[in-house]
């Protein structure tokens, strides 16, 4: 199986062993706590998860920097966006161990325990030189510079020692899924060649064809549709929503055991190629050799070229620096002419835009709102019926 990233095997942060953790938990309540930011709870799950192997806890400000500015760390780990702590709280010490609680669940139960390292302060300067390498913008109306921005400037880094996975064990118990478990059942089924599928929305028809083309064109094995579980922008569609929608078009389209339906919990950066990137790292964490990169991948707004996420790929990451391979994958679209989902670089001479089925995301929730079902050239029925159900209800 394809190896994680910087190390041969996996190295999760989450204290696996019941009674190790039982007496963290202990320990946790007689430390000093601090409420994290949703990002920095989102990374500690995703580091006890095993998703961001190698890491061993929070970034200090050198690696944070160097990270933001070339993706490496000062001593030369590939890494694409800085995994980072950032409070507003100045009361924390160099030195201790602290408890860190999830704000994301009540009674803010403790989520892991740091040993801080270091705590630095971040100029604005500092702040203002991340964001604008990890997003391309400082424009605070983007929702990632805005949350980033919004974190606070003190830094606190150090290893950790996971101790949960905050909600999304409890809230999506059949679809969350730590690196480790991903790579046990692809393992079980005997994948080799494994075709990761990033998303966050439902999957229309474009989105189901584009891992089939995938599973064609690569040969592989499977495909691990995995969607982000953590927090969205207003407006995008719940992940219990979303998740339902893709169970059932899965069900319905695929052929049994080649799709594997799960989650991660993270909360959506919106920093198109540079998460991106990040998608690639922990897909290959997952044990998945190919990733799913098409069009304004991890975007929002105007802020990326529909392609940046692509060929961020051929020009900033070093050879080498991942062994999992992005399938780059041309604007998708079924067309009426053809009667079949395509992707438009291989539409065939006198085939013209208006032969596709196109409708903007603004349409469709236009559409379903009203409860009336987008083409079939563009969504499952089944899918939109789900989709339909939910606007419908956002309306009563
Ligand atoms: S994302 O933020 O998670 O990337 P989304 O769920 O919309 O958003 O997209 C999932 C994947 O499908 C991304 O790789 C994206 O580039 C790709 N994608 C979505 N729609 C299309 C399309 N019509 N044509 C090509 N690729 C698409």
């Amino acid at each position: 199986m394809i190896k994680p990233h910087g190390s041969d095997a996996l190295n999760p942060l989450y204290v696996a062993d019941s009674d190790r953790r039982n007496t963290l938990m202990v320990e946790a309540e007689t430390l000093p706590s601090l409420i994290l930011s949703s990002a920095a709870a989102a990374n500690a799950v995703m580091l006890g998860g095993g998703y961001f192997n190698p890491l061993t806890g929070y970034m200090n400000l050198a690696d944070a920097m160097s990270v933001s500015e070339k993706m490496h760390t000062v001593d030369g780990l590939f890494f694409p966006v800085p995994i980072i702590n950032l409070t507003t709280e100045s009361n924390v010490e160099a030195g201790t161990r602290v408890a860190l609680r999830d704000p994301n669940v009540e009674g803010n139960p403790v989520l892991a325990v740091m040993q801080v390292e270091a705590v630095e302060d971040v100029s604005e300067e500092q702040m203002h030189f991340m964001a604008e390498k990890i997003f391309r913008t400082l424009d605070p109306e983007h929702p990632g510079v805005a949350n980033f921005l919004s974190m606070g400037h003190t830094l606190l880094s150090g290893p950790i020692q996971v101790l949960s996975y905050s909600y999304f064990q409890t809230d999506f118990p059949d679809t969350f899924r730590t690196a480790v478990e991903i790579r046990k059942e692809i393992a079980e089924h005997g994948w080799e060649k494994v075709v990761a599928f990033q998303t966050r929305n439902p999957m229309h028809r474009a989105h189901e064809e584009l891992c089939r083309m995938a599973m064609d064109q690569l040969d592989a094995d499977g495909v691990l549709i995995h969607m982000l579980l953590g927090k969205l922008k207003p407006g995008d569609i719940p992940a219990d929503v979303r998740d339902a929608s893709i169970r059932k078009m899965v069900e319905v389209y695929f052929p049994p055991n080649t799709v594997m339906v799960t989650g991660y919990g993270f909360d959506m950066l919106y920093a198109g190629p540079r998460e991106a990137v990040l998608h690639a790292v922990f897909r290959q964490n997952c044990g998945c050799t190919h990733l799913i990169v098409g069009r304004d991948h991890a975007g929002v707004g105007d802020y990326y070229g529909g392609f940046d996420a692509q060929t961020i790929f051929d020009e900033d990451v070093p050879t080498g620096a991942l062994e999992l391979e992005v399938f780059k994958a041309d604007h998708t679209a079924y067309s009426t002419k053809l009667d079949r989902v395509i992707m438009m670089k291989d539409a065939p001479e006198g085939h013209t835009m208006e032969d596709f089925v196109l409708l903007s995301g603004t349409k469709v929730r236009e559409m379903l709102g009203r409860g009336e079902a987008p083409p079939p050239e563009f969504s499952r029925p089944e899918v939109a019926k789900i989709l339909s159900d939910y606007y419908q209800s956002l309306d009563s």
